[in-house]
């Protein structure tokens, strides 16, 4: 309780003026920068990087027969560090097939399911964890670049809005703490500008790998605020948005946090 109070306290200290701030684009940093010395250097080991697990397992699961057909990713898809190169900077995209805008996860799900004819994979669950951490391995060091162009422009201002708008017990929006307070320290925690491009990611604080909507989930949960359930289009319209604010970061996934 007291720290609640506390972080109310902090966080009635940002100015009218600044609701709407946002961050210019000289000074768009990676959470990596907010990383002290012995998770980044985690991160950058890929022997030590505990999300490697996941990768390796992401690969494996590439190669593996599945579903009525007993075909694999790879028998569609073939190579993936050729067909999925570069694939993941631009999600969520509009799947031109329903027009509605995909997570990569959801991708993943649906080409699972429509095209392998296999059993859906729970959300969170250690094989869709490993095929989205191995796909977005795959675009390491490429710059996210989401469209909102076209028929992704409404999701986009949705996720925008989603952003900005207070919510929770602690009335506190997304902009609150990445915006308008990152650099500033919370319980100790480097508040960073809240990026998307280090994620699936693990999380020492999980002991296991993560999607960024559940990353999204703890920052809701932390202003006390209602938690959608997975894959719900809320978080969707808001990775849009996040992706657009992030573009130009280059990938890191997966990437260890606390
Ligand atoms: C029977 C063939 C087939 C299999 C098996 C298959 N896919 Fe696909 N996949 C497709 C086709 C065709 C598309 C593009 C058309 C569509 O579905 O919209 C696609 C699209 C995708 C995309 C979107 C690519 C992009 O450029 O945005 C991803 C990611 C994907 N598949 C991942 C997988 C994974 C992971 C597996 C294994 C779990 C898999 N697919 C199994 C046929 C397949
Ligand atoms: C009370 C402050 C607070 C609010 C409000 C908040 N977050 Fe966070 N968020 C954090 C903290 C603390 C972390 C963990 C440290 C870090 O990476 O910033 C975090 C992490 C993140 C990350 C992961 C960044 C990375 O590099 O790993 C993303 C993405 C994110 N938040 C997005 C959001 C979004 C979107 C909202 C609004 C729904 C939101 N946050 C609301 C405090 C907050």
């Amino acid at each position: 309780m007291k720290a609640l109070i506390l972080i109310a306290l902090v966080f009635c200290a940002v100015p009218a003026a600044a609701q709407r701030r946002v961050i210019p684009p000289s000074d768009i940093k990676s959470g990596f920068e907010f990383l002290g010395p012995d998770l980044k250097k985690l991160q950058q080991d890929d022997f030590a990087n505990p999300g490697t697990l996941w990768v390796d397992r992401g690969e494996k699961l590439w190669r593996a027969a599945a579903g009525g057909d007993g075909k694999s990713c790879a028998d569609c898809h073939g190579d993936a560090r050729t067909s999925m190169k570069g694939v993941a900077v631009s999600y969520p995209k509009i799947d031109e097939r329903t027009g509605k805008l995909m997570s990569l996860e959801a991708r993943i799900l649906q080409s699972r399911v429509e095209r392998q004819k296999a059993p859906p994979l729970a959300r969170e669950s250690e094989d869709l964890l490993a095929l989205s951490a191995y796909i977005t391995s795959l675009s390491r060091g490429l710059p996210m670049e989401a469209n909102i162009d076209g028929p992704a422009r409404r999701n986009f201002e949705l996720g925008e809005a989603f952003f900005f708008r207070r919510r929770g017990q602690l009335n506190l929006a997304c902009m609150h703490c990445h915006d308008a307070n990152w650099g500033r320290t919370l319980f100790e925690e480097r508040i960073s500008q809240g990026h998307p491009n280090a994620w699936p990611a693990y999380r020492l604080d999980w002991q296991t790998m993560g999607s960024l909507e559940r990353r999204l989930r703890a920052c809701l949960s932390g202003v006390r605020a209602e938690i959608l359930p997975y894959g719900s289009p809320e978080y969707t319209d808001l990775a849009l948005y996040l992706s657009w604010r992030a573009r130009g970061l280059p990938i890191e996934s997966p990437g260890v946090r606390r």
